[in-house]
């Protein structure tokens, strides 16, 4: 490991300073699960809409994928079929690209590849089992690639790098990884094929949990990642490059999915979120109790920035490619949240102090200054008072401000209690009454 070690020291400590800084900055960003498992798109036992193949093929979720399969259409009918129906014919990739730009979001992390196999570009090494040769006919990478960018955000790829049921890989896998006819038949020709078309400005690997990196030839990509790569200054990449890599190597922290460990963690970190708290790809049963609430996305959000976190929430777009109205209104109501309270997630640094337990309150500051932070609360307080009992003002001058409101708030510290008077609901703009989660901007703290 210690080559691995001193590698991944040099490529983060090296070229990608800035590109991770720009990372940083945009704190927010959009996942995006879309394949063949968009065609059956079903949830059931735990199991999530894009692990169908594999619930059919291991039973898993108590057989609750094989009973729906058997029922719906029938034993004999192949997962592989289902690609002709991932018809996408009322996909618009500027209509996305605008929701995503709507939302806040800064960034976009696409699918290029699930643990299915199927990819979303016209991979050579994937004959008949991508977007291009079947089902959509066309390139679902590219396209969106190019929306994304002409919207002004950045675009990422996530990459599996195992295949479930890929004979090449269960060959390997069961030498133990001794043989590498896989990686390197297949998933090494494909990483780089991937970010020499399209030039990804995130690698977002994953499925890599079987087997170690020398397996995968992890080390061997990234430094051409970052050495030799069309992206060597500006990419940036996740940590899951082979098992017991995650939270500990590469470059960003995701540790598991959802990971939102609620305290500072120094190394930068991801939050992979999905609006459907049950599966990333789109799931046509269930209903509105399975998706979050705008509530808990924008805790969710905070608390993530506090720690020094990235907020990347995920949508399943349906085969014919919608992202449907739920997920849709989610993502507007955080662009309307962003509105008003952006100044206090963008380009912010985790304060000295993270939250308050006070009243639910999770701190932030500007990067541009040591004086400023921002205490953003869930809950209008009773009598409309908000206290803290972290802030110490530098003097009588420090100036409190409610974001989206005119005009500076009358404080008063008793003890190490800060209780600030905000202004009347009724006098803020309407858009902001209906917030569930406000900022404070405090200006001259210590
Ligand atoms: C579904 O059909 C397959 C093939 O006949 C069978 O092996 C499996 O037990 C069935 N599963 C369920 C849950 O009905
Ligand atoms: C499998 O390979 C790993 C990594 O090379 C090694 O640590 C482990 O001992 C091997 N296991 C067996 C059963 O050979
Ligand atoms: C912040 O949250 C942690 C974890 O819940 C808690 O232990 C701590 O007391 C809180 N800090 C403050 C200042 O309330
Ligand atoms: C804030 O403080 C840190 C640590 O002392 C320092 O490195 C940095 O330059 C300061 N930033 C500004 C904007 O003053």
């Amino acid at each position: 490991m210690a080559s691995w070690r001193l590698l991944v020291v040099l490529v983060t400590v090296g070229l990608p300073l800035v590109c991770l800084a720009r990372y940083d900055d945009s704190k927010f960003g959009i996942f995006i699960h879309w394949g063949v498992f968009s065609v059956p798109s079903y949830s059931c036992g735990g199991v999530a809409a894009e692990w169908y193949w594999n619930g059919l093929e291991t039973g898993a979720g108590n057989g609750c994928i094989q009973e729906f399969h058997n029922k719906t259409y029938g034993p004999n009918f192949k997962y592989a079929d289902f690609a002709k129906g991932f018809s996408a014919e009322l996909f618009d990739a500027a209509r996305w690209a605008n929701l995503f730009k709507k939302s806040g979001a800064k960034y976009v992390v696409l699918t290029s590849k699930h643990h299915e196999g199927f990819t979303n570009w016209p991979s050579p090494q994937s004959w008949n089992w991508n977007s291009a040769d079947v089902g959509p006919g066309q390139d679902n990478v590219g396209l969106v690639t190019e929306a994304v960018r002409a919207g002004g955000l950045r675009m990422g790829l996530y990459h599996s790098l195992f295949e479930w049921f890929n004979p090449l890989y269960v060959t390997d896998r069961s030498n133990n990884g001794s043989t590498t006819v896989y990686v390197d038949t297949i998933l090494q020709p494909q990483l780089h094929d991937i970010v020499n078309r399209y030039k990804p400005e995130i690698i977002w690997a994953d499925g890599d949990w079987e087997m170690y990196d020398t397996y995968w030839k992890s080390k061997e990509f990234l430094a051409w990642l970052y050495n030799d790569s069309p992206v060597r200054d500006t990419v940036v990449t996740n940590d899951r490059w082979g098992k017991d890599d995650s939270c500990k190597h590469g470059g960003y922290w995701t540790c598991t999915d959802r990971y939102n460990p609620g305290v500072l963690q120094e190394h930068k970190w991801e939050n992979c979120f999905t609006i459907d708290s049950r599966t990333w790809g789109y799931a046509r049963n269930g209903g509105i109790g399975d998706y979050q609430t705008i509530d808990q996305l924008l805790q969710e959000l905070i608390s993530t920035v506090a720690c020094n976190g990235n907020f990347l929430l995920n949508v399943g777009p349906t085969s014919d490619g919608i992202i449907t109205p739920v997920y849709e209104e989610r993502l507007l109501q955080i662009g309307t949240w962003l509105d008003f309270n952006g100044e206090a997630i963008y380009a912010t640094k985790p304060w000295r102090s993270q939250n308050d337990t006070a009243s639910s309150v999770w701190y932030t500051a500007p990067k541009w200054s040591n004086s400023t932070a921002y205490a953003i609360f869930y809950a209008w307080p009773a009598e409309s008072v908000l206290r803290l009992t972290q802030v110490v003002p530098q003097s009588p001058n420090m100036v409190a401000q409610l974001l989206g409101y005119r005009g500076n708030l009358a404080w008063k510290l008793n003890g190490n209690t800060l209780a600030i008077v905000l202004p009347e609901i009724a006098h803020l703009p309407p858009l902001l009454q209906v917030q569930t989660a406000f900022t404070i901007k405090l200006v001259g703290v210590q």
